[in-house]
């Protein structure tokens, strides 16, 4: 790669607009290789430079990766006339970007969303064969049984003819409503809402925690995100491996 803009360069991130690298320049909140940058036109090489910004390391990365905590209420389409998406809750500079959620959660679904412009990894991560395991927390209406669980393991097929892979039920509190953690590997069309339906158990509340590796982050509450960090997104990278 040759020589870039420090603006260019900055904006790729989708983290700041070049007006703001400009401002942040003049402010002298950017260093490259440890000294103040001059120039937002000056120009570095990608591969060898160092950037920070109020002393915060930069990764100059070819792609983008946002953990969401998705709210109730949104959908997870990059676009529709009829509601909010989950692009509309972030920043502009971000929403130019083509970012798009890996796999979806229904507009009722809570929880860890991954956002990113990186195709071959969302394709990696979603396709069964990779045995990327997601794991929700649901509460449902009426009393879990091993049974259940049972059925869960064995792979259920859906009255409608859906053949599930064998999935994980555990039962973390069993009483009128009870409380389970599914694991999935799969992600068909309101999936686990239709396998605990066929159980006579709807599904109250589903919540995303964790995608392979990657962990909905407690400190993120619903609607805001973070970009990924470096041991996130090389994590995520040997799940779809
Ligand atoms: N299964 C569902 O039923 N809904 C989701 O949003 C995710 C998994």
């Amino acid at each position: 790669m040759g020589l870039e803009r420090l603006d260019k360069l900055l904006a790729s991130t989708g983290r700041w607009s070049r007006s703001e690298i400009k401002r942040m320049v003049r402010e002298g909140r950017v260093l490259v290789d440890g000294r103040i940058a001059a120039s937002a036109e000056e120009k570095h090489d990608a591969e060898t430079v160092h950037f920070t910004v109020d002393e915060e390391p930069v990764r100059l990365s070819r792609f983008v990766y946002l953990m969401l905590h998705k709210p109730a209420g949104v959908l997870s389409a990059t676009e529709d006339g009829r509601g909010q998406t989950v692009l509309d809750l972030l920043p502009p500079e971000y929403r130019k970007r083509g970012l798009f959620p890996v796999g979806r959660l229904d507009k009722d679904t809570e929880g860890l969303l991954l956002l990113t412009d990186d195709g071959a990894l969302a394709h990696e991560l979603l396709s069964p064969k990779k045995h990327v395991d997601k794991v929700y927390y649901t509460r449902v209406a009426g009393k879990l049984t091993p049974d259940d669980c049972a059925a869960f393991a064995a792979g259920m097929t859906l009255g409608d003819g859906l053949a599930c892979l064998p999935a994980g039920l555990k039962i973390l509190s069993t009483d009128a409503e009870s409380e389970a953690l599914v694991t999935l590997r799969e992600g068909k069309f309101h999936q686990i809402k239709r396998m605990l339906a066929a159980r006579g158990k709807p599904v109250l509340y589903l919540k995303r925690l964790s995608m392979g590796t990657l962990r909905l982050d407690d400190a993120l509450p619903p609607g805001a995100w973070r970009e990924l960090t470096e041991a996130e997104a090389a994590g995520l990278r040997e799940n779809g491996n």
